[in-house]
């Protein structure tokens, strides 16, 4: 048998272990009485509520079912991905991302410097706005000038025909989902249920389509090296292989995902980390590969506006909770990661 590049080879602390408990693990929460019932009582709202406060708490992660994302749409993505990805390499290549443009086809993704075991497509579910100019004339070194460095520009693919509108109508649909699962968080920490609303104006969410072919050495590397996600919210598709794995906090341990027919993985980023001011936390996940099915995952993530500060909301902190983070430019800490391909750590960069 060939071996195994090394680039793909995992630090043996970080390889999957040889056998793993599938757990009932992360919450499941069934949206329908918000979503399929005429008329709710308000005790469903605040079960769910509670429900989803308990399992950001606890988790980081929970999956929904009953989301109102339907089916059709959802097909259509998951067999445009498909047909994308069966392209020849050197068609997939005229939409590669490149030094500037940060969207499009990418096969050689790296996360913590080793390379993952899977190819990728990115689109930006709109246009972002850039930073406007700022008023501090600081010229600090590391205060790059992101909207020059970088394009943001969707590169759609001739094939399959279908592939840019499967990709729009899909998205729509999950993005008011993660809205709606925005104020549900909101109202589970005492919020209003609009109070993130204003911070996805000029969003910068994407989604990603992973593609992790069978992979002969699933001991030695992972398709998705651990990492938190930096965003707001991500709210995943995968499909019935499996291969998600969470870091549960009580106590470290690497709990498998278990599939659930068209269900979505949701979880918190980095930046409700920050404004919940830790009420809430980004935890680490990774994705292992197995000898002998393709896996097929589309995450979408919710991101604010390029030019957004993100700090501990007012509301959350107090004389005996204060602040723990500084503000950071959503722009500048989402450049940083990227550039860094998740060696930095995250917001622990940012506490005081
Ligand atoms: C991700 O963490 O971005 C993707 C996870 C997955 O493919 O299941
Ligand atoms: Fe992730």
């Amino acid at each position: 048998m060939v071996e195994i590049e090394q680039v793909f080879v995992q630090a043996a602390e970080h390889r999957p272990k040889p056998s793993v408990t599938i757990a009932e693990g992360i919450p499941l929460i069934d949206l329908s009485p918000i979503n399929y019932q005429q008329e709710f009582p308000s005790s469903s709202v605040s079960n769910i509520v509670e429900e989803i406060g308990r399992a950001c708490k606890e988790w980081g992660f929970f999956q929904v079912i009953n989301h109102k994302v339907p089916l059709g749409k959802r097909q259509r993505i998951e067999d445009a991905a498909k047909e994308f990805f069966g392209l020849s390499l050197e068609e997939k290549v005229k939409v590669r991302r490149d030094e500037k443009n940060v969207l499009g086809y990418f096969e050689a993704e790296h996360t913590k410097n080793v390379r993952d075991w899977k190819e990728i497509y990115d689109f930006n579910v709109q246009q972002p706005t850039f930073i406007p100019p700022s008023n501090d004339h600081d010229d600090d070194d590391d205060d790059d000038d992101i909207n020059i460095q970088f394009q943001w520009d969707n590169r759609w693919p001739l094939s399959p025909p279908h592939f840019r509108e499967a990709c729009e109508d899909y998205a729509e649909e999950v993005e008011k989902l993660a809205y709606k699962l925005m104020e549900l968080i909101a109202l589970s920490l005492g919020l209003e249920a609009n109070r993130f609303r204003g911070f996805f104006k000029h969003n910068t969410s994407n989604i990603r389509l992973n593609h992790y072919p069978p992979c002969p050495y699933p001991h030695l590397a992972l398709g998705l090296g651990r990492h938190k996600d930096t965003g707001v919210l991500t709210v995943l598709n995968q499909d019935d292989v499996g291969g998600l794995q969470v870091r549960r906090k009580s106590d470290g341990e690497w709990i498998t995902v278990k599939p659930i027919p068209n269900s979505f993985i949701i979880n918190v980023g980095d930046m409700i980390q920050v404004w919940s001011n830790d009420a809430y936390e980004s935890v680490e996940h990774r994705v292992m590969v197995n000898s002998e099915r393709d896996r097929y995952s589309i995450p979408f993530f919710l991101k604010p506006a390029l030019y957004t500060d993100v700090e501990p909301l007012q509301e959350l902190t107090n004389h005996n909770n204060p602040p723990k983070y500084k503000p950071v430019n959503w722009g500048k800490f989402r450049i940083a990661r990227m550039r860094s391909n998740f060696t930095k750590s995250s917001v622990e960069n940012l506490q005081i």
